[in-house]
């Protein structure tokens, strides 16, 4: 290698970047639904079971095989072996194919930043008819969707310290400052109290070996894990950095934005005597209706703040997920980093054309049964990321070396890892196999079983053919 690879230029840096790339539109969109349609307090139960169990040690695992061998994720793969190159393949698609929707939904969190100061409040009836018609319009998402992407194309060329270090650093402690004001705001409602029964009162009653699927799925997706993101970013941590602690910080942080959002949400439901069971239209249907019946100047106010907290906590990770593909073009391809981004962004762009106008004008071309995107979201969410991360322990547990993986993790001996056989037989033995049974259970239950078996086979043509790559 000629040129010095870039590093980050703090722990905190790093920190705050990485805990970015995890707290996401997976903690604060999607993790209160998913609460609200599996039983609550239930779902958290397991959901941290499996944080703690599966997300811990694959996230520690792809720390260390990042750091050790200081390349993104084709590149680390490839270390191992010519043959293993095809999973780090798998996690830059992936990264491409969650890019192909997740701007969509950034964007609709910056035109909701907007809406909540042009009336949007006014009439909260019809708050829900007019989340309809926006998404479904074929022009207004698309400009909001570009400038969202045009934010990020911004800070990722700008590299890892001055661009997505910098953009973490001054975000996410604003996160949890808005995150603070709006559980304050919230939880001292009326009524709220009904909200933290329900999230706090488990009803075992509702769980179901789906409830498990959804909690372990979201575990992938919100710890950003099974596509080669924390490999990436872990490249780029200096020998000096504790492995096995920072994966615990991120963990914990980002496990605490899901239930403070949840903390956020549930108790203003109740309190307006909204169903928690509202599905994915929860946070761009109910949250307004929630600041809507505050009325005055602090409801538009805390509206605002609620989007302007989900805007932030997506780019952090939309970032990440851009960094995932051009870390692959600089490393493998030596192409400029700019250059790459800007390839890379074009790409993305037309892909989310394609989501956004899915919505609407474009309902009618379906894949799969499917529309652009949800095409991309199952893909991703339902596939790729659990068998990204099964195969992430398979490799790690099977292919390299123990004493190397020890090394790593110690930092040459110099530090103590008393987990470390816990770790590694948990990753090595039980991770796998708890992968195979979802993955198994998955093509059984998923409607789309025509999208499954091109999502296996996408993957069996990335093993055949990704040696060149
Ligand atoms: N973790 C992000 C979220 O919760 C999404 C993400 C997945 C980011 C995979 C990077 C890699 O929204």
């Amino acid at each position: 290698m000629t040129e010095k690879r870039e590093n980050w230029g703090s722990r905190f840096g790093f920190l705050m970047a990485a805990a970015g790339s995890a707290v996401g539109l997976g903690n604060i969109w999607r993790f209160p639904y998913l609460t609200g349609m599996n039983g609550g307090a239930a779902f958290i139960f397991i959901y941290l079971g499996c944080v703690a169990l599966i997300g811990l040690c694959i996230m520690t695992a792809e720390f260390a095989v990042g750091r050790r061998s200081g390349l993104a994720a084709v590149g680390a793969y490839k270390k191992v072996s010519d043959k293993w190159t095809f999973a780090g393949a798998l996690g830059v698609l992936s990264g491409f194919f969650i890019m192909g929707f997740y701007p969509v939904v950034g964007g609709w969190a910056m035109a909701y930043i907007a809406k909540s100061f042009t009336g949007l409040l006014a009439a909260p009836e019809a708050i829900g008819d007019a989340f309809g018609a926006f998404i479904t319009a074929p022009v207004e998402p698309l400009v909001w969707m570009v400038i969202y992407l045009v934010i990020n194309v911004l800070i990722v060329a700008k590299g890892i310290q001055s661009g997505i270090e910098a953009a973490g650093k001054v975000m996410m402690p604003m996160l949890y400052v808005i995150l603070a004001a709006i559980i304050f705001r919230t939880a001292s409602l009326p009524g709220a109290s009904e909200g933290f029964k329900f999230l706090f009162t488990p009803d075992f009653s509702k769980v179901t070996g789906q409830t498990f699927l959804a909690a372990l799925g979201q575990a992938f997706f919100s710890l950003s894990l099974g596509m080669g993101c924390m490999i990436t970013y872990g490249s780029y941590l200096n020998k000096e950095e504790k492995l096995p602690q920072n994966a615990l910080i991120v963990t914990t942080m980002d496990t605490s934005v899901a239930l403070l959002a949840a903390v956020a949400i549930f108790p203003a439901l109740a309190s307006f005597g909204v169903e928690p069971t509202a599905g994915p239209g929860l946070v761009f249907v109910v949250v307004p209706q929630i600041f809507a019946q505050m009325g005055g100047v602090v409801g538009p106010i805390f509206s605002a703040l609620f989007f302007l907290l989900l805007f932030i906590a997506a780019l952090t990770s939309s970032v990440s997920l851009l960094e995932v593909v051009v870390a692959y073009l600089i490393d493998q391809h030596r192409m400029e980093r700019k250059k790459a981004v800007y390839i890379t962004s074009a790409i993305m762009a037309v892909m989310c054309v394609l989501s956004s106008l899915s919505m609407g004008v474009m309902s009618g071309v379906q894949i799969f049964g499917v529309g652009f995107f949800d095409f991309f979201d199952i893909l991703t969410d339902k596939i790729f990321l659990a068998i990204g991360g099964g195969l992430l322990a398979i490799c790690v547990g099977f292919f390299m070396k123990k004493e190397d993986l020890k090394d790593e993790l110690t930092n040459g001996g110099t530090i103590s890892f008393p987990a470390f056989e816990l770790w590694y037989n948990l990753t090595k033995y039980v991770i796998p196999v708890v992968i195979a049974w979802i993955a198994f259970a998955g093509i059984t239950a998923i409607a789309q079983k025509g999208l499954m078996i091109f999502g296996v086979l996408v993957i069996v043509v990335l093993a055949v053919f990704s040696k060149k790559l």
